[in-house]
């Protein structure tokens, strides 16, 4: 007999999901394996109307495909909401999501400055209607130094608001880790990629543009402290897969499109690491609890269980007429979900 694991209300708290058929290939990938997700919401145009929110809800449920999965979404930060608008929107959304102009895929219409009293206004009053607070934290600086070059920036709106709660996306540093805990206002999520890969990985041999993304995986010692605080289950850290798919001829280009996407493999992969560092019984703080805790939500009943398995991973995924190349192709993996 195999060895199994069941996993519970396991939750993915950063994933673009994208629209029309992208959207359709790529919910179901993550609506038959999760019990919930945070959809990010840097669509063309970005999400920042409430008539654009309760359309691209409608557009997710549709394409979703299994009824067991809740998307929970999100709006993207402007300076300038107004507290009527956010107080309207607030039971439609999980968080708001804040990007700077320019640092990553469609965030051209971000912040152009991270100025905290241009931000203010609608920091207040997320703070005070208590919408969490999502953060693209990088500046536009060297690229290895963006993430750190962004904690003094963390640091300022964690001290100025400190009943918003705020997540610092997708770290990548030692820098980051090191600030989680200085703050009681402050959370983070961690990627499926950034536990695995550094920069040696991306361009240390043949350049790999499908392990390509933003913040750009960084140095081993860096990986070692986001593995550290996701093993043990660190209680203010959480999985968000920052899945990003973009079309193969958009990552196989000269130009390549910044995303890696796992979601198909993102619960394979997060048991074998756990089990790798013999931590899986911290493995549902990370994919689930946490998640819950920090949000103040109630996820739904949902289990799924996976089989010690080597599954090897499909080159391509395709529907729709769209193509996309998930992480690990036509590599081996060690367990696989229960058929
Ligand atoms: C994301 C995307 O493609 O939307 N890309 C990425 O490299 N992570 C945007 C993001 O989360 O930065
Ligand atoms: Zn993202």
């Amino acid at each position: 007999m195999s060895k199994t694991i069941t996993l519970n209300q396991p939750l993915d708290m950063h994933i673009h999901f994208r629209d029309d058929d992208m959207l359709k290939l790529v919910a179901p990938l993550t609506a038959k394996t999760f019990a919930g997700a945070l959809i990010m919401p840097n669509l063309v145009p970005p999400i920042t109307t409430k008539e654009a929110l309760m359309s691209y809800k409608k557009r997710i449920k549709e394409a979703q495909g299994f009824e067991d999965f809740e998307a929970f979404v999100t709006i993207f930060f402007q300076a300038d909401y107004s507290y009527e608008f956010l107080a309207d929107i607030k039971d439609e959304i999980i968080g708001i999501k804040l990007y700077p102009a320019g640092v990553t895929t469609n965030s051209e219409t971000g912040v152009s400055s991270m100025d905290i009293k241009a931000l203010s206004p609608t920091l207040e009053s997320m703070s005070k209607l208590g919408i969490p607070l999502c953060v693209h934290g990088e500046t536009n600086g060297f690229v290895m130094d963006r993430e750190k070059e962004f904690m003094p920036i963390y640091e300022s709106i964690a001290s100025a608001f400190p009943d918003l709660t705020i997540i610092m996306e997708h770290i990548t540093t030692k820098a980051a880790v090191d600030l989680l805990d200085k703050y009681p206002n402050l959370y983070a999520s961690i990627t499926l990629q950034h536990l695995i890969i550094t920069l040696d990985d991306v361009a240390g041999g043949m350049l790999k543009p499908h392990l390509f993304c933003k913040p750009i995986a960084k140095r081993p010692e860096d990986r070692d402290a986001l593995l550290k605080i996701a093993v043990e289950g660190h209680p203010k850290v959480m999985f968000g897969s920052d899945s990003a798919p973009h079309p193969k001829h958009k990552k196989e280009a000269c130009g390549c499109a910044a995303g890696v996407f796992t979601a198909p493999i993102a619960l394979q992969m997060l048991v074998q690491i756990f089990e790798e560092n013999n931590a899986l019984d911290n493995l549902d703080k990370f994919l689930s609890l946490n998640a819950q805790r920090i949000y103040k939500f109630k996820a739904i009943d949902k289990t799924i269980t996976l089989v010690k398995k080597d599954y090897v991973v499909p080159s391509l995924y395709e529907a729709f007429s769209q193509k996309v190349v998930p992480m690990f192709a036509d590599e081996t993996i060690h367990w696989s979900l229960e058929q």
